[in-house]
């Protein structure tokens, strides 16, 4: 069974029908992702930490949004220089990023 410390979700803006359609992937969450799977690879934490893209939470204005379990932690605006700092700041060290709280 596979049970991480923490998921992160990141929004890329699908709905349910498959079509893209918001802020969310226009601002770059593809990105996003790419420099959460290296930092995940960096760190050697793939057996920690799991990541997801999703669908929009439907708080498009506010996106790109990374949303992190088991806390429920929403941030959002996020950008690549963030990754780093969530990384490092929320999933290393257990302290969510209140700048990014949203
Ligand atoms: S597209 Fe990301 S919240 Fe809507």
């Amino acid at each position: 069974m596979v049970s991480p410390n923490y998921h992160i979700f990141v929004c890329t803006s699908c709905r349910l029908n498959g079509t893209k359609k918001g802020f969310c992937d226009s601002k770059g969450s593809t990105q996003l992702i790419e420099r959460f799977m290296e930092e995940i690879e960096d760190r050697d934490l793939s057996g920690e930490v799991m990541l997801t893209n999703t669908g929009c939470f439907g708080i498009c204005d506010k996106g790109p949004i990374v949303v992190v379990y088991p806390e429920g932690t929403w941030y959002g605006n996020v950008t690549e220089d963030d990754v780093e700092t969530i990384m490092e700041q929320h999933i290393v060290g257990g302290e969510k990023v209140t700048e990014l709280l949203i």
